[in-house]
């Protein structure tokens, strides 16, 4: 049986590019992450996904990660500390998908 690691191969990282997101500024996004494109990180750019009221919207997979209001300032640590350390940026998390824990 092949072995699972808890990091996946290779990110998936959408960027949604259509209107209400690129007046937010998806496109400084998108270039953003194409700053870290390589062989673990593919990056590219989707249609909308949905969550215009809460864009410029990410998906991010393995994981079904979706971030809202993320500028080009927040691509690093998106990057940094979860695509290379593991760890979700808890800030810019979509609460539709990853509702604040009442416990934490
Ligand atoms: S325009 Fe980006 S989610 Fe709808």
């Amino acid at each position: 049986m092949a072995s699972f690691s808890q990091r996946p191969q290779r990110w998936l990282v959408q960027v949604c590019r259509h209107r209400s997101c690129d007046r937010g500024g998806s496109e400084q996004v998108l270039a953003a992450f194409r700053q870290h494109q390589s062989s673990t990180i593919l990056v590219t750019e989707s249609e909308c996904m949905g969550q215009c009221s809460a864009g410029p919207t990410v998906q991010v997979m393995p994981g079904n990660t979706w971030y809202c209001r993320v500028t080009a300032a927040d691509v690093p640590r998106i990057v940094e500390q979860h695509l290379q350390g593991g760890e979700l940026v808890r800030d810019r998390l979509h609460p539709r998908f990853h509702p604040p824990n009442p416990h934490a």
